[in-house]
Order: C-alpha cells, then sequence, then structure tokens
C-alpha cells in the first residue's frame, strides 16, 4: 500500500517536472528499472510503459483484442474527432477499416500521385518566396502547411478556399495542443470544465466540421465523381448492406484522416530535411539517385519504387525522430506478458522512440545512417518489432503508403532544386505533443541548383 503511494507521488512529480518533454525521463526510467517499468501517468492512472519489443508484438498483435485504445485519452479525441477509423473500437471499427482499407490500397495511390505533385510545386513560392541567398526558412511551419494542403486536396481535390484551409488548420491545431494538456495533465480537467476552456474548443471543432460538410454535402449534391480520397469514401459499400456512409461518418473520417495524416507527415519531414542539412554526404547520395532514375522531369507513379535510397533516408530519420514517439493501450481483462502481471484497466505505454534508439537493436543507435535500412535488412526489423514508425497490428496506419509516397514526391521536388544546409548550429530541441515536433522549428537555407 505504502509503495503504491510513493509511486504514485514519484509519478505525479515526473508529470509536472516533464509535462513539457517526457522522453529525457523516459529514458532515464528506463536506464534506471530495465525495458519495463511502472507508474501512474499524472498520479492517477496505473501503467506499464515499456521499449520490449516483444511486449509491444504481444499488445499490438498476438493478444490484441485484449487491448483497447486507452479510454481516458480516446474519449477526449472523440468528443472532437467523432467516432472513426482512429477513434473507433471493436466491431464498428473492423467494420470501418475493411470498408476504408482498399481505398489506400498502393494501387488506388496512383490517382493522387497528381495532386501530391500538384499541391508541392504550387507551395514552393508561398514557402520559399523570393527568398535569396543565406535566408532563413522555418521548414516547420512550412511542411505543416504543405502536408496539410497535400491531404485536405487528396481529400477533396478542387481546390478548397484558402479561408477554410486556414480556418480547417487553425482549429485543429488548437484542439490539438488542447487535448495534450488534458491528456498530460489530468488534474486540471475540472478547471478546463469550470473555466469555459472546454466549451471554447468544442465550439471551435464544430465550427471545422460545418465546413467539412458543406464540402462532402457540395460533392454529394453536384453529382460529380472525382479521382481524390472522397469519392473513394462516398462509392465505398458496405459489404453486408451495399449502402454507402451517412454524411456524418463521412464527416468523421475525413477529420480523422485529416487529422491523422498531416501532422505526422509534416513532423516526418521536418526532421528529414534536417538531417539532410546536417548530412550533406546522404543529402548527395539522395540527389544522386533522384537525378538518375527521374532527371528532370516529374515523377510519376511508377518512379516510386525506384526511389530505394530515398526511402532509406526517409525510414532512418523516422527511426530517429518517429513523428509518433508513443502510443498506449489499456488491458480490458487482466493478462500476463513475459512475466509481467498486467491487471484490467492498466495502460500499456509503448516508448517508441525509446525502442527506436536503443543500443541493442541499432549499433550507434544515435547516428544517422540510411544504409541500415538496405532492403535485406529491412524485412528483419518487420519480424522482430524493433522498428515500428506507423504502429504494428491490426491498426497499423492506414496512410503508410500514402505517407511514405508523399514524402518521397516532397524530396523528389526540393532536394533536386535546392542543395540545403543549416541556418544554426544550435541543435533543434524535441516537443514531443501528440507527435514529436522541434521545438523551436528547423531553420534551414535553400541553395538554388537551377
Ligand atoms: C509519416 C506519417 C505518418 C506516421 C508516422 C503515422 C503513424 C501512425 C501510427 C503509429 C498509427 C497507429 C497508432 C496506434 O496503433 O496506436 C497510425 C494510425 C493511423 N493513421 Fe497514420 N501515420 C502517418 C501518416 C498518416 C496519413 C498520411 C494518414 C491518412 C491520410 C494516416 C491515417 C491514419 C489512421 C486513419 C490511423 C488509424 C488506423 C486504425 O486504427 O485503424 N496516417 N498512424
Amino acid at each position: 500500500m505504502k509503495s503504491k503511494l510513493i509511486l504514485r507521488l514519484r509519478s505525479l512529480r515526473f508529470a509536472m517536472k516533464h509535462s513539457k518533454n517526457p522522453i529525457p525521463g523516459f529514458l532515464h526510467n528506463f536506464q534506471k528499472h530495465g525495458d519495463t517499468y511502472r507508474a501512474y501517468l499524472g498520479g492517477i492512472q496505473p501503467m506499464m510503459v515499456t521499449k520490449d519489443p516483444d511486449i509491444i508484438r504481444h499488445v499490438l498483435q498476438k493478444n490484441h483484442r485484449n487491448y483497447i485504445k486507452t479510454p481516458m485519452i480516446f474519449e477526449k479525441l472523440r468528443r472532437f474527432l467523432g467516432n472513426g477509423l482512429l477513434t473507433s473500437e471493436g466491431p464498428y471499427w473492423l467494420q470501418q477499416r475493411r470498408l476504408i482499407q482498399p481505398g489506400f490500397h498502393k494501387q488506388r495511390l496512383q490517382a493522387l500521385v497528381e495532386i501530391m505533385n500538384q499541391v508541392i510545386m504550387e507551395s514552393e513560392p508561398m514557402a520559399l518566396g523570393a527568398k535569396g541567398r543565406d535566408e532563413r526558412v522555418d521548414v516547420y511551419p512550412m511542411m505543416m502547411r504543405l502536408a496539410f494542403d497535400i491531404v485536405t486536396r487528396s481529400l477533396f481535390s478542387t481546390a478548397v478556399s484558402a479561408d477554410k484551409l486556414d480556418l480547417l488548420s487553425n482549429s485543429l491545431t488548437t484542439i490539438q495542443a488542447f487535448l495534450v494538456q488534458q491528456i498530460r495533465q489530468p488534474y486540471l480537467n475540472p478547471w478546463f470544465r469550470m473555466s469555459g476552456q472546454l466549451a471554447k474548443h468544442v465550439k471551435l471543432s464544430k465550427q471545422a466540421d460545418e465546413v467539412l460538410l458543406g464540402l462532402i454535402r457540395a460533392r454529394r449534391s453536384s453529382g460529380e465523381s472525382k479521382e481524390d480520397l472522397l469519392q473513394m469514401l462516398l462509392d465505398a459499400r458496405y459489404e453486408d448492406t451495399g449502402e454507402g456512409m451517412t454524411d456524418q461518418q463521412l464527416l468523421e473520417e475525413t477529420n480523422i484522416l485529416i487529422t491523422a495524416g498531416h501532422e505526422t507527415t509534416a513532423n516526418a519531414l521536418s526532421w528529414i530535411f534536417y538531417l539532410l542539412a546536417k548530412h550533406p554526404d546522404k543529402q548527395e547520395l539522395l540527389r544522386t539517385e533522384l537525378r538518375e532514375v527521374l532527371g528532370s522531369r516529374e515523377p510519376t507513379f511508377m518512379d516510386v519504387p525506384k526511389l530505394s535510397y530515398t526511402t532509406q533516408v526517409i525510414e532512418e530519420s523516422m527511426r530517429l525522430y518517429p513523428p509518433a514517439w508513443v502510443t498506449d493501450r489499456q488491458a480490458a481483462a487482466d493478462d500476463e506478458i513475459k512475466g509481467h502481471e498486467v491487471p484490467k484497466g492498466t495502460m500499456v505505454v509503448l516508448a517508441i522512440y525509446a525502442l527506436h534508439h536503443d543500443a541493442k537493436f541499432w549499433d550507434d543507435p544515435e547516428a544517422f545512417r540510411p544504409e541500415r535500412f538496405a532492403p535485406t535488412s529491412r524485412k528483419q526489423m518487420n519480424t522482430n518489432y524493433s522498428y515500428l514508425p506507423f504502429g504494428g497490428g491490426p491498426r497499423l496506419c492506414i496512410g503508410n503508403s500514402f505517407a511514405m509516397m508523399e514524402m518521397q514526391l516532397v524530396l523528389a521536388y526540393y532536394l533536386r532544386k535546392y542543395r540545403i544546409r543549416l541556418a544554426s548550429q544550435q541543435p533543434p530541441e524535441m516537443l514531443p505533443l501528440v507527435t514529436l515536433r522541434p521545438k523551436n522549428g528547423i531553420p534551414i537555407i535553400f541553395d538554388s541548383l537551377v
């Protein structure tokens, strides 16, 4: 009893001390207590924190039915995003996953290459403007906007007006920051309710919903058919009834695809730009591949699998800076994993960042070496669960091929046109919110090559 109390108090102190960046705290605890340890989130919720790949596999794959997305967190997400792929559970989740998955199949993404290339090209003047030599650009907001525009235009193709995009982008960012606060510091929740903060954010999300619903209804009533993700969602039919989704369901799924699909990719791209700017030799290898495969033409769908070094650069960057740096589940019933008792209700925290930096699996783990991801070694990482940027098991990221293709196209565009270098020798600090952000951005200088 006494030791539980001490653990709770220690955990509460941890939450307060590390509320801005818990990663060093996690790493310290792993060093002190081994690959799996217990704590209380915010001093309240019992949890087991692990970077053991066997335990991670057990939770995400082998016994996944017993591990639901932590209700304390997902109820909050659901309030803002609705009940869709990322936030639902059980039969409803399975039904939605079966319905939507075919639309994200590699071949189906072919239709999106053109949209993505177009958005990337159009975004350049806004992103870089008339920047001259030695002028710095913070790539973090640049990539946030680019990834946001790519996912919304992949959904709705015809340009969503700039002010609607602004409204959507601003409200989603504000809501997400609020969600993180609610989760990290649960003891503040009564205050959020009393002070009207909660109501303010609910109102903001309703406004964003209205914009999305307007776009969905306009497409339905136009009778037009486009080659985009919304069309795929509109055309998808449930096997048993032959019916499609309602407007409300479409709203929830589009909300989720935008949320899950932009900040993750934007963070991955920002860290990739940082690592390439820091390692000019790797940048040159990447550029050589891009020139050999593409020359000076726009990449097509057929080029994507040929860009193997580009893929390795992306994979190694997501090892060092996994956008989904942590994920979690809650035990629905008592379980035991590798001798660890997991009582019903325990939150299991899967520390992906720590796993990706574990010297047991990675030689010289802090070094940036895209060569680690040569096709022969890549297979082994899948089987031993040591590399999980997109998660694992049945709830693996549905947008992984979409994101990989998008990142390849962005790199193909910018790295053939510009040599990039760091504008500051100060290493960027990490800010792990829902995803792993660079705290003060990533200032880069783009030297034109054409
Ligand atoms: C580099 C970019 C991305 C990363 C690192 C990433 C990472 C992840 C991870 C780790 C999960 C699983 C979370 C868990 O099991 O707890 C996930 C789920 C998901 N992702 Fe991604 N993601 C990325 C891009 C995208 C994109 C572009 C989309 C959509 C366009 C997307 C849509 C989703 C959805 C809908 C889920 C929930 C799937 C389900 O539960 O069935 N993601 N993502």
